[in-house]
């Protein structure tokens, strides 16, 4: 029986690559337009790293274990608390706010389903050192300008955000007690997939009371911001609660992305230490999982390296991406593609071509020839299936007068080129 590959797990064959190596190209190309830096950690890490910090969700799908030196270890599930412990590192000597991005490979132990495996690739990028609204609003714009470099548009993919110390609020102003407030929140998270009736019931056996709960379902229901604004004004501080919200909305809405956005209070996010905005980005259709995750953790860098510094950013991760590549046909991925196909008539030319194609390798053409002899036919045949655009034949008679045929192998036209302009790259 011939060994798999374990569940949840990828195997990235040539045509894999390419489409993966698009999808990375992409993360870089924008990271780098809004000056981002890229960083990488270890990819095994302290069991204790997530532990405390990251929730029960992730915490429930760690792949941890003990090592041989008796350590327990887990392989990183996010990358979040990594950037903590390494800002917070040399927190003192960094120039803030610090733009950094990194690409790992995340594993958790999830169920496998469309969308979720149980290893993935995650551009993350975050700003710390930065509390302000704009920092927020600048993250956003950047995983929506993402998906517009991958050609989607707001037709294709929205962000809905959210801000938890707004939900908070009004919670809290509607009876909801701070102990009741993880579960609120909970049910908000659950309330557009799960039967009002039974997440009702949920809040009752919490001791809930019924003019909480309802106030549970009706912040869960506002939508856009006017909405939840006109609500956070019964509050006393409701209007300074709900600045950062409207500051990143309006930042969005001059960076001309305004159609791209909803604000919607239903967005929680998994992870526990979220502390501000938070916002998730979907395919409009709803088909698939969230693309992307994020944002602002204002205490973590606190609890893994004692250091206090604002935080915010987000996860989007190669899978859920791909599903949606694929589904609109915008595999627009090309590979380095091969630019000629070197072929020697007889086994006295190989070392024309070695010495040819070295030369032209020097140059930066992308070549290939046959690695053992063959008849020509055989190695214009493998030319064809490589795609190869044409072939430069050479033999005898090419190497006494010094021109070599060049041919078109998707027109079947042929030239003669001196082997002097190939050598210095000129193919036709
Ligand atoms: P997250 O929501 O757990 O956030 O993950 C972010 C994104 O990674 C998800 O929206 C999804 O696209 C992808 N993803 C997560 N788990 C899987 C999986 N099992 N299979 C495939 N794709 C997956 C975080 O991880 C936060 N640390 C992001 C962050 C960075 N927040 C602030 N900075």
């Amino acid at each position: 029986m011939q060994a798999k590959a374990l569940p949840g797990f990828r195997e990235f064959y040539p045509e894999d690559m390419v489409f993966r190596s698009h999808i990375f190209a992409t993360w870089r190309a924008v990271a780098a337009r809004y000056a981002f830096e890229e960083y990488d950690g270890p990819p095994l890490e302290p069991l204790d790293l997530y532990t405390d910090k990251s929730g029960e969700e992730i915490v429930g799908q760690l792949y941890n274990f003990r090592d041989k030196g008796d350590r327990e270890v887990a392989l990183r599930p996010e990358m979040t608390p990594t950037l903590a412990r390494m800002v917070g590192a040399r927190a003192q000597a960094l120039r803030k706010p610090i733009r950094w991005f990194s690409i790992p490979q995340l594993f958790r132990y999830e169920r496998q389903q469309r969308g979720r495996l149980r290893e993935h690739f995650q551009l993350n990028m975050d700003i710390v050192g930065e509390a302000g609204p704009l920092a927020d609003a600048e993250l956003i714009a950047a995983a929506l300008d993402i998906l517009r470099a991958f050609g989607l548009g707001p037709r294709e993919v929205q962000v809905r955000v959210s801000d938890r110390r707004v939900v908070r609020a009004l919670l809290l102003g509607s009876g909801v007690s701070a102990d009741q407030l993880n579960l609120a929140f909970a049910v908000i998270d659950k309330s557009e997939r799960e039967a009002q009736g039974a997440l009702a019931d949920q809040l009752a056996r919490a001791g809930v009371t019924k003019r909480a709960t309802d106030a549970v379902f009706e912040v869960a229901g506002l939508r856009g911001l006017f909405a939840i604004l006109q609500a956070l004004q019964s509050l006393p501080d409701g209007e300074t609660i709900g600045e950062p919200l409207r500051k990143v909305h309006d930042a969005l809405e001059a960076m001309g992305l305004a159609q791209f956005v909803q604000v919607d209070l239903t967005i929680v996010r998994g992870l526990a230490y979220y502390t501000g905005i938070v916002f998730e980005l979907f395919d409009t259709a709803r088909s698939l999982r969230a693309i992307c995750g994020g944002g602002r953790y204002d205490h973590l860098l606190q609890q893994i390296a004692g250091i206090d510094l604002p935080c915010v950013g987000f996860g989007m991760g190669d899978v859920v991406l791909g599903e949606l590549l694929r589904t609109r046909a915008l595999e627009r991925a090309v590979s380095r593609r091969l630019e000629v196909f070197l072929v020697a008539v007889s086994a006295e030319d190989e070392q024309l071509v070695l010495r040819l194609g070295h030369a032209l390798r020097d140059r930066g053409v992308a070549l290939e020839y046959a690695l053992r002899s063959g008849s020509v036919r055989r190695q214009l045949e493998l030319a064809a299936a490589r795609g190869a655009p044409r072939a430069v034949i050479l033999g005898p008679d090419e190497r006494a007068s010094g021109l070599a045929v060049v041919r078109d192998l998707r027109t079947g036209t042929e030239s003669r080129v001196p082997l002097t302009d190939l050598e210095e790259g000129r193919l036709s």
